[in-house]
């Protein structure tokens, strides 16, 4: 007779969404999450499924496993040929690389953003903020009071604008910036379809459109090559502090030689397509959800008014801002910009009787952790309170990751959370958010990003 220790522990069998349900459920683009959450909900918190009914994916929302992934055996999961098809038009940038090169790149670009980088680049995001707000204030003068916004446009040209002269500085022209920011637009959109829709990809093939986005990545590098190699010839005057500069300055610890001209490019490249989308997201839903929960708004303007007296906010008075920073939590909670993450496990591996394949896909489910009741109560509501110092907190660690986490968190966690906490301080001084009834329902699209399905109108009221 087997003893308890000997007994062998039978794998953990995993409930699965059968293919043709996996396959329906890829054409539903905007309500696909609350069908992903609704389903973990009643089967459990992982299981199988197929994207676009091809490809089996074990997707989970189960904090546990999560850390396990990113964080406790991160080694055994690389990133899956999701994000690496995603290099063919974006490069070999910290997001899309791996193993050995990835550490080296990642050691070398991390010192660029400490905080106190960060703080130097504040006074530059609120030169933005302003040239953004400032037009909208005379606009709404001249209107009689108010100018009503398509959200998500207005957030992707801030945030596209902040990360853009984060990185080059002033060195491009609006038209160029504009240009810029719609190749990369359609650059994702047509990548993710190649994701969600496998089956069309022999007629992606035939119609050229695989030729039709090469062209226009080529076209995006080309433009910030053009730029890179100006500076780099640039010589006399003394060079912008940017992130470019960062990138151009730093040096291997163990060779002491600066990147290769492909590897700056990819670099420069990847922070500007990692570092707008995300924000512009959780900027639109976080506006939509001030727009509706006018008290949310009376706590942060108090807040501000008593910490600044209506003067701007320096980086050092952030702290002191709590308000605002709950709020853009709260939002990446309900909305998470990234609401996905894709591994791929290297080799066999076991997690509490969960039998890993070599080769397994995992989707690593953020979407499903942040919605989860068993760490939110009433996870549907937007409560920025939960985030307050001596709120009670979720009771599992890795319940809430907008950033990822382990040595893959985001690079650009610090630069995103004083940008958007500025932007919704600067806002709101100025500033009465109103939602525009008579809208059609808004939906979100899951796409790489979170973004809604259709742009919103908010109502900006001058005070
Ligand atoms: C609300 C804003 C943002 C969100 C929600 C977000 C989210 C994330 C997440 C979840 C990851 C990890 C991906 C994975 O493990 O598969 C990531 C990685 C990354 N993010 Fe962000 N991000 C944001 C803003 C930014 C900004 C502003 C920058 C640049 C300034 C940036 C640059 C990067 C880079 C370079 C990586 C790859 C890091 C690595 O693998 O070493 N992100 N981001």
């Amino acid at each position: 007779m087997n003893d308890a220790s000997t007994t062998p522990v039978p794998p953990v069998q995993l409930p699965q969404v059968p293919r043709l349900q996996s396959l329906r459920n890829s054409f539903r683009f905007n309500d696909l999450l609350p069908i992903l959450d609704a389903t973990l909900e009643s089967v459990g918190d992982t299981l199988v499924m197929y994207i676009g009914g091809v490809r089996r994916t074990v997707l989970t929302r189960e904090p546990g496993l999560v850390q396990h992934i990113l964080q406790k055996n991160h080694r055994n999961y690389a990133k899956s040929a999701f994000t690496q098809g995603f290099s063919r038009y974006v490069g070999h940038g910290l997001l899309t690389n791996e193993g050995a090169d990835w550490l080296r790149q990642r050691r070398l670009i991390q010192p660029g953003f400490h905080r106190q980088r960060v703080a130097a680049l504040t006074g530059l995001m609120q030169e933005i903020i302003e040239q953004t707000f400032q037009p909208l204030a005379e606009q709404a003068q001249r209107a009689g009071g108010s100018v009503d916004i398509n959200t998500h446009e207005l957030m992707t040209r801030l945030t596209f604008r902040v990360i853009a002269r984060s990185v080059f500085s002033t060195a491009f022209s609006d038209a160029e910036l504009d240009r810029a920011s719609e190749l990369l637009t359609r650059i994702q959109g047509f990548y993710v379809r190649t994701i969600r829709q496998p089956y069309l990809l022999p007629w992606f093939k035939v119609s050229g459109k695989y030729r039709e986005h090469d062209r226009l990545t080529a076209e995006l590098r080309g433009l910030l090559a053009r730029y890179i190699s100006q500076r780099q010839q640039a010589t006399g005057s003394t060079p912008p502090d940017d992130l470019l500069q960062m990138l151009l300055d730093a040096r291997y610890e163990d060779s002491g030689e600066a990147m290769t001209d492909t590897q700056l490019l990819d670099e420069a490249l990847i922070l500007v397509v990692a570092g707008h989308e995300t924000s512009a997201n959780a900027l639109t839903w976080l506006l939509r959800l001030l727009a509706l929960h006018p008290q949310e708004v009376q706590h942060i303007r108090a807040e501000a008014e008593a910490v600044l007296g209506g003067r701007p906010p320096t980086f050092a008075d952030l702290p002191q801002l709590g308000r605002a920073l709950y709020a853009v939590q709260e939002a990446m909670r309900l909305y998470p910009p990234a609401w996905m993450l894709d591994r791929v496990a290297l080799a066999e591996d076991e997690y509490n009787g969960l039998r890993i394949a070599k080769g397994t896909l995992f989707s690593v489910y953020l979407h499903g952790l942040h919605h989860d009741p068993k760490h939110w109560p009433q996870p549907q509501e937007f409560q920025p309170a939960r985030f307050a110092p001596g709120a009670p907190k979720p009771l599992t660690h890795y319940a809430y990751a907008p950033f990822g986490g382990g040595p893959r968190l985001c690079i650009g966690m610090q630069f995103a959370l004083t940008e958007m906490q500025l932007v919704v301080l600067e806002l709101l001084r100025r500033f009465e958010v109103e939602w525009v009834e008579g809208q059609p329902p808004v939906l979100s699209e899951p796409l790489i990003t979170l973004r809604p399905k259709n742009d919103f109108k908010v109502r900006l009221r001058a005070r």
